[in-house]
């Protein structure tokens, strides 16, 4: 199945190729034409982006329906010429109703303005199309890393794309390219997690399938990477809080993502939202110039995130005047403002051209970018939304790739004398606080940005305890409702059932949350939660615990009682069922942590550690290690070879080893490669992930596997600041094997 969607997914694309494609040259030609046309209003409109909000009379909520505001918006396009709208205010729409929405917004562009350029629509499909009622959610970016899978990443980007352009919508504000270095941070599941290999390698899967070679092709858009730079490590894991990260730090964990991105064709970046070493990104011209344009070549936009020049300003105190904001952020590089509420930023903006304190030549930068992406999109030929896309949104093959991408994201962190997979058709108690709502599975972004609107969820996705129910008949399960995620409820009626029960499926973890909001001050779990599982554990039953939110909670204490633990995070909208399938054995599970799950609040590690941090005071021992994940087969590794002995520096590596699978049941295992570089200029981390591979095994089943490690990835910044290749000796581990190499 997944082959197959893969390949229809890669002919569409081809099938697509010619269908407005155009070669930069032409582009940058036409860019110029109608560049040489424009009023400097039109082109200063250009760089301004306002929220749907802006040009609304009536939020869409549950119960209300959105309407726009038809003068407002003839308003913003042709007076003050926006080159781009965002967002919904409020709820997710039906497609239909995008095609409305997009339909006037264009006819007015096309035919009320001067030189008839299109809005360019831009969105937040974080997991899937978030805004468009009944859209295919996948599992958060989080899930998605513990996969493995670099090719479920590249379906999930494919449908994302499909279904946000059969709404109309050509640009995502997707993927998000931060690493998530601090556990407490509220967006760390909207990362790929803490290690820079494997972001690195999501991100350029999701690109491929989300914008792939030909960004024109009807189910193409253009993608946007965020949020440059240096968001993900906060110092105090609040969200939009300073970090501290150092030039050679930045360019060795940070920068690389975005750079392999900028390399693989992405159109747009999004600026980040905080600052870093004191500097608000947004006015910080060595990244968004000297960096991003001067080093990385990055030929696209720069957006701002949301009142992000204002906050200058009003926030970081940066700038003296909202005026002086809006000079710094565009002379330090940035295309294009998320205002979003009014059209301050272009009023401002025209007065500094005209006083002659932005010059044109910035301005017309700034636009030829824009236009520039525009074109590549194809958005100035097919400018309307797509219909013919619209019979496959939400598709059935769509769905399937959901759950296959669930089903892979489920982690088996603990299994105790094998009590999973549980007997079908045992008599089970489930409960909890994630226990029976759809809206805890998926977390942001879902119909609405908080996604905590639970009516609106759709009815025929399962919770847990509906899919549990589905899976072994609802006679077999009985659940005590304990739906307070703080405070204890039904504590004693749970207990009561459990001793009733074979088992219970302990459902703990997060409520939902989408940045600011999700702010924490004690990763631990609430007393509350901990205090129900230590009591239904007292009874003497057997506990699966199903830990699900978007970060790794601290909840050492009660991991010793619990027989079982399955880590589900944010799974999406197949979460339920894919959960249900571990749990009772119709899939056997194969994810691995993305992140280190720390084991006390204050012990905040990270598998690539410096041995400084554990010289002599204390062991590494977090609650479960980066790459950790059970299966219910197991998998013997043997022969680890590298093709040599000495390389050269730059050289590839070359690694064949063998896995066996040597349990009764098939399964799949994630090959991961780390290298330590022994010795270094710089101190050099304890190991670091270069390379991994996911394979399928039945069992019994032995292969033999390649993998290359890239000579550049035994690369470092050295104590200048550049990046380096020290000769000497390296350390490669698979599994429990090791392997020296030189390097001369
Ligand atoms: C977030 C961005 C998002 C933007 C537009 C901001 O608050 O930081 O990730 O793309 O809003 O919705």
């Amino acid at each position: 199945m997944k082959l197959i969607l893969a390949i229809l997914i890669a002919v569409s694309g081809l099938l697509q190729v010619q269908a407005g494609q155009m070669d930069d040259k032409a582009i940058n030609k036409k860019v110029q034409q109608l560049l040489a046309k424009m009023s400097i209003e039109e082109k200063v409109g250009q760089m301004t982006q306002v929220t749907l909000q802006a040009v609304s009379k009536v939020q869409g909520t549950r119960d209300q329906k959105h309407v726009l505001d038809d003068a407002k918006l003839e308003e913003a396009i042709t007076k003050y010429h926006v080159g781009s709208i965002l967002n919904v205010f409020d709820v997710a729409h039906p497609v239909e109703y995008w095609h409305e929405i997009l339909n006037k917004i264009q006819k007015i562009a096309l035919e009320k303005t001067p030189n008839k350029i299109p809005v360019m629509y831009g969105i937040d499909a974080i997991h899937g199309a978030t805004y468009s009622l009944g859209a295919t959610l996948f599992p958060q970016a989080i899930n998605m890393a513990a996969t493995f899978n670099k090719e479920l990443e590249f379906n999930a980007g494919a449908i994302t794309s499909r279904e946000t352009k059969a709404s109309g919508i050509p640009w995502n504000f997707y993927p998000v390219l931060d690493i998530g270095r601090n556990q407490l941070w509220p967006r760390l599941w909207e990362t790929f997690g803490e290690d820079v290999h494997l972001v690195t390698e999501m991100g350029r899967a999701y690109i491929r399938g989300a914008q792939g070679d030909n960004p024109a092709a009807k189910d193409k858009l253009a993608i946007c990477l965020k949020h440059y730079v240096g968001y993900g490590f906060p110092m105090n894991g609040k969200d939009r809080t300073p970090a501290w990260i150092s030039e050679r730090m930045l360019r060795e964990y940070f920068l690389p993502p975005f750079e392999a991105a900028v390399k693989e064709g992405a159109l747009t970046v999004m600026v980040n939202s905080a600052e870093n070493d004191g500097i608000p990104s947004h006015s910080d011209k060595h990244i968004l110039t000297d960096i991003l344009r001067g080093e990385m070549k990055f030929k696209g936009l720069t957006v701002s995130d949301w009142e992000d020049i204002k906050r200058l300003h009003t926030r970081d105190r940066v700038a003296a005047t909202p005026k002086e904001a809006v000079k710094m952020a565009v002379m330090a590089g940035l295309d294009m403002s998320m205002v979003p509420y009014e059209f301050s930023f272009y009023n401002l903006l025209l007065e500094l051209v005209k006083e002659g304190s932005v010059p044109v030549a910035r301005i017309n930068e700034a636009v030829s970018r824009i236009l520039y992406v525009k074109f590549k999109i194809g958005l100035m030929d097919t400018p309307y939304p797509e219909k013919t896309l619209l019979p496959e949104f939400a598709s059935e093959a769509h769905t399937k790739a959901n759950l296959e991408a669930a089903q892979e994201s489920i982690i088996l962190a603990k299994n105790s004398n094998g009590i999973l997979p549980l007997v079908k058709y045992s008599n089970v108690l489930v409960t909890g606080p994630t226990a029976n709502m759809l809206s805890v599975l998926n977390g942001g972004w879902t119909i609405t940005w908080q996604g905590n609107e639970e009516s609106l969820y759709p009815k025929n996705k399962a919770t847990i305890l509906k899919a549990v129910q589905e899976k072994i008949g609802t006679a077999n399960v009985t659940f005590v409702e304990n739906n307070l995620f703080d405070k204890e409820t039904n504590t004693a009626a749970a207990v009561e059932a459990a001793k009733k029960a074979d088992a219970v499926i302990l459902c703990l973890g997060e409520n939902t949350y989408c940045e600011t909001p999700g702010n924490i001050d004690d990763l631990t779990l609430p007393e509350a939660q901990l205090q129900l599982a230590h009591k239904i554990a007292a009874t003497g039953k057997p506990v699966i615990l199903v830990m699900i939110g978007g970060r790794p909670r601290v909840i050492h204490k009660i991991v010793p009682e619990m027989n079982a633990v399955v880590l589900g995070f944010l799974p999406g909208m197949e979460g339920g069922r894919a959960i249900a399938d571990v749990i009772f054995g119709d899939v056997n599970p194969s994810g691995k942590l993305p992140i280190t799950w720390p084991k006390a609040p204050n012990d905040l590690l990270h598998y690539d550690y410096k041995p400084l941090e554990f010289a002599d005071v204390k062991e590494y021992i977090p609650e479960w290690n980066f790459g950790h994940g059970l299966s219910y087969t197991t998998f013997a590794y043997s022969g680890l070879k590298s093709d040599k002995d000495t390389y050269k520096a730059n050289e590839d590596i070359k690694l064949t080893v063998t896995i066996k699978n040597t349990g009764k049941k098939a399964g799949k295992e994630t090959v991961l490669v780390y290298i330590t570089d022994m010795y270094g200029s710089v101190s050099r981390p304890n190991k670091q992930l270069k390379a991994f591979d996911k394979i399928s095994l039945a069992a019994g089943e032995e292969k033999t596997v390649t993998i290359t490690v890239k000579g550049s990835e035994l690369s470092f910044i050295g104590r200048d600041n550049k990046r380096v290749i020290e000769p000497g000796e390296f350390v490669i581990t698979v599994g429990s094997l090791t392997q020296r190499i030189i390097v001369k």
